[in-house]
């Protein structure tokens, strides 16, 4: 059950283009358990309609101060007392310039002001806009008086540029919601996570990889930190950010992932291996590009060390050893032969080949083998699954 289960959530939204993920965001936490009543800016009605938003809320959307007949079935201070959590989603530059000056010129200033509910914000805008002095000015100012900011993230905007401004996604924003509410169940831990796929090269210009978006491993290492862990990310070559709070330190190859996982296992307490580690690497990797002659040509491939065999055999081992087997058939079988063989305490096995879900899905559905039990998690966002086996290993050291 999600620690949002009941939860009364204030949903501010304000006008900018992210606005339009504020749909999916109310879906996603009232799938979480929580109630949610949302409240526009005049701006983000430019982008959103209300209609959309009273549809997934359940709830008629307040979009002014001065709407009689809304104010009289339910006053501005009555909808501020009635809040638990207020989230602004997204959160433009205008908003956070409001609420550091607190203002109370609309709706929704007037209920960040009036409630006591813990405000979260989520910022999304232009990256020179969140860059600029008087955003991260304000964003101090709100911090200091106890304003959570999530996000935002990097990537691609929807005005043309790369960079940092990104609101953050609603499936992550609903668990941090969520695990802002709980106790940091692994503070004073600290947990290893290696993610992503490894790239061996056979040329200059070629490599052979695999299809592993590192997603999970990224969001399990999310998940440990916002449940208070130390977390270092051993990262194979993906195109994802950083989630906060942790150290990542980046690698290519299986020989580096091996490498790097082991210069770093002193000391842990849990080793989750997500990452989609070669099994094969090129015997040799040719100087130039291989060119092309005849109609077929050999590969000459060995093989690598497996890094959770060796982690789970470490004189330094982790309390908490989690492999994964990513499998496109005879689930059961193969993880549990996995967890002979390599001897990790756990195998969280999942299909992966099939549409929606596994490698490059948002979503995933996995069963969690150990000796003497097995557990079943159903289909939900990576990050939900995320927290829920983070749960898991929190028990496990708990009992451990
Ligand atoms: N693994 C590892 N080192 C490797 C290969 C895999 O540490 N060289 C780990 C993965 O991180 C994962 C687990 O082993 O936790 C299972 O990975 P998977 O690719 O499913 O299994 P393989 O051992 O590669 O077996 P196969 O390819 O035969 O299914």
């Amino acid at each position: 059950m999600s620690a949002l289960q009941g939860q009364r959530v204030l949903l501010g939204v304000s006008g900018g283009i992210a606005a339009y993920k504020s749909a999916d965001l109310v879906r996603r936490l009232r799938e979480a358990g929580a109630e949610v009543r949302v409240v526009m800016t005049a701006g983000a009605a430019h982008f959103i309609t209300a209609t959309t938003l009273q549809a997934l809320s359940g709830h008629p959307v307040r979009e002014s101060l001065w709407d009689a007949a809304a104010e009289a079935a339910m006053g501005h201070i009555e909808l501020a007392r009635w809040a638990t959590r207020v989230l602004v989603a997204p959160a433009t530059a205008d908003l956070l310039a409001r609420l550091a000056q607190g203002r109370a010129d609309d709706l929704l200033t007037t209920l960040c002001l009036a409630t006591e509910a813990p405000i979260t914000v989520a910022p999304a805008m232009n990256r020179l806009m969140w860059a600029h002095a008087a955003t991260q000015a304000n964003l101090a100012l709100l911090r200091q008086r106890g304003v959570a900011v999530s996000g935002p993230d990097s990537g691609g905007q929807a005005c043309g540029e790369t960079g940092e401004g990104r609101m953050r996604e609603p499936a992550d924003l609903v668990a941090e919601l969520a695990a802002a509410l709980l106790p940091p169940r692994l503070a004073g831990r600290r947990v290893l996570v290696s993610a992503g796929p490894t790239f061996e090269d056979l040329d200059p210009v070629r490599f052979l990889g695999n299809r592993s978006s590192g997603r999970m491993g990224f969001a399990l290492a999310a998940a440990a930190a916002r449940a208070g862990a130390e977390v270092t990310l051993i990262a194979g070559p993906v195109k994802l950010a950083t989630p906060a709070g942790l150290r990542r330190i980046d690698v290519r190859s299986a020989a580096e992932m091996h490498a790097a996982v082991l210069a770093e296992l002193p000391g842990q307490d849990v080793y989750v291996g997500a990452a989609a580690i070669a099994d094969y690497r090129p015997a040799a990797v040719a100087e130039r590009k291989i060119k092309k002659s005849e109609a077929t040509i050999q590969l000459s491939l060995e093989r690598t060390a497996d890094v959770l065999a060796e982690v789970a055999a470490h004189p330094a081992r982790p309390r908490c050893v989690l492999g994964f087997a990513a499998e496109t058939d005879e689930l059961a079988g193969y993880a549990l032969g996995k967890l002979a063989s390599k001897k990790p305490d756990a195998i969280a096995a999942n299909r992966v080949g099939l549409p929606g879900s596994g490698f490059d899905s948002e979503e995933n559905a996995l069963t969690l083998y150990w000796n003497g039990g097995e557990r079943v998690f159903p289909s939900t966002s990576k990050a939900q699954l995320a927290q829920q086996l983070i749960d898991w290993i929190a028990d496990w050291l708990e009992r451990a």
